[in-house]
């Protein structure tokens, strides 16, 4: 019964194949509108150009400075780019965890400021105005504004660095970039962290918004907006719409807040929750910190599933959490996180589908083999969400072999490739 009255509760989190093909073409019909002339102005998933159209020939050369915020680490990197051997190598680099006060800070307060987060890039040689900021940070006096310089005018005020040209790299186009170096048929960079977000080869001649017909694009989708016109009510849990609510942007990231890190252990403290409330767990008695928003954090959701440690550390974590747990408990809280997470593995599997079965169609192929880049916490840490994933993107997009490699050094490095191509590309038209 008890079972039963639980299962009751996690139905709406199950979403049947048929659903996720459903989810699948709706992103597909958002991604043309992205793509059009006029309609992108009113599109939920922006499909932003990032006029990022050559990867490397191998004349590429020079040392780059490699700024990679991301969502829980702020990454610098030293990158050489060798002409010879057509190498990159990382020379130097230093990681740090992102402190509240910076991601909520004015912009001016970073020192370094910004590169990957919602930093849409709107051409490689002038501008790149934030459209956003999502994941949490919400740095004052940066919205609207150019962030590249930003950059070049911090980098001014400190003085004690010369550097010549800067360009805002989206961190799905470094980590395409950075696994394209290892694998040459990558063409989708994809990230499931703090934030999820992917980028792919489009042919020119469909992407509207920009002049030319000929060869391909690097489109950043931006598919964490997905829904933000409210095209995916009927997925919505009552839990999601809870968790956009208090989310610091409202209405804002709907996709996103179903899948990413940021979001996945919130989701999973407001089920738990509710089945307190609804006497189906800890006797019916929340803890102090049950009630406390953020305090289930996403990595227990990982650490829960473990498939050997998975109960022990649920109980470890029931007990930091004040709660008073008998063993059916524990396992309860483990159906509840791998719920929680499976969707979210099946509504990254729709959207990659998605992008996979369009390249195939895109060139009339019967089969596509392509390969994906990939990085972020979620898809990094958590057990069996890779797995997840990869089985149900091969049920959604049958006709297509896909495999998924995972950026080393994080995105820093393909971000001083497309600096390095475009400084190349500046140098041959002068
Ligand atoms: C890092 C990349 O490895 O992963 C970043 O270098 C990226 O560019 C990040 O943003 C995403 O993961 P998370 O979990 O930190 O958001
Ligand atoms: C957020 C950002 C996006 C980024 C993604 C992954 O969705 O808006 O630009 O690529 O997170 O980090």
């Amino acid at each position: 019964r008890l079972h039963l009255k639980v299962q009751k509760h996690l139905e709406p989190f199950r979403l049947s194949l048929e659903k996720l093909q459903d989810v699948s073409a709706r992103l597909r019909k958002d991604m043309i509108r992205g793509l059009g002339k006029h309609s992108h102005h009113r599109a939920s998933v922006k499909m932003l150009p990032t006029f990022v159209r050559a990867t490397p020939d191998g004349t590429e050369k020079g040392d780059f400075l490699a700024l990679d915020l991301g969502g829980t680490n702020f990454r610098v990197l030293h990158v050489r780019v060798l002409e010879e051997e057509q190498r990159v190598l990382k020379m130097d680099s230093q990681i740090c965890a992102i402190p509240q006060d910076i991601m909520l800070g004015t912009g001016e307060k970073k020192r370094l400021p910004t590169a990957s987060t919602s930093l849409l890039m709107s051409s490689l040689c002038a501008q790149s105005i934030l459209i956003r900021w999502t994941k949490g940070f919400n740095c004052s006096g940066v919205e609207g504004e150019d962030v590249v310089n930003l950059l070049k005018e911090a980098i001014h005020r400190r003085g004690d660095y010369d550097i010549s040209s800067v360009a805002m790299v989206n961190d799905t186009v470094g980590t395409m970039m950075s696994c394209g170096y290892r694998d040459q048929s990558c063409e989708i960079g994809m990230i499931i962290g703090t934030g999820t977000n992917a980028c792919y080869m489009e042919e020119m001649k469909n992407v509207k918004r920009v002049e030319g017909e000929d060869g391909r694009m690097c489109i950043n989708t931006e598919w964490g907006g997905f829904g933000d016109d409210g095209c995916l009510k009927d997925v919505l849990t009552e839990f999601d719409e809870e968790v956009d609510k208090t989310s610091i942007n409202p209405g804002v990231h709907t996709f996103e807040k179903m899948i990413s890190g940021m979001y996945l252990g919130e989701i999973v403290r407001l089920v738990l929750l509710k089945l307190t409330e609804e006497k189906l767990l800890f006797r019916g008695c929340p803890s102090e910190a049950l009630l406390t928003p953020g305090s289930f954090e996403t990595r227990f959701i990982s650490e829960i599933e473990e498939p050997d440690s998975g109960l022990e550390n649920a109980k470890k974590i029931l007990t930091k959490l004040d709660l008073d747990w008998d063993l059916v408990d524990a396992c309860v809280a483990r159906l509840v996180c791998d719920t929680v997470s499976s969707r979210s593995a099946r509504l990254c599997a729709a959207a990659l589908a998605t992008i996979v079965n369009r390249i195939r169609i895109n060139r009339g192929l019967d089969h596509l083999k392509t390969t994906v880049g990939v990085d972020g916490t979620v898809y990094r840490k958590h057990p069996n969400f890779s797995d997840e994933l990869q089985a149900a993107v091969r049920l959604l997009a049958p006709k297509c072999d896909v495999t998924f490699l995972i950026s080393e050094d994080g995105s820093g490095k393909g971000a001083a490739m497309v600096t390095a191509v475009a400084q190349r590309l500046a140098l041959q038209s002068r």
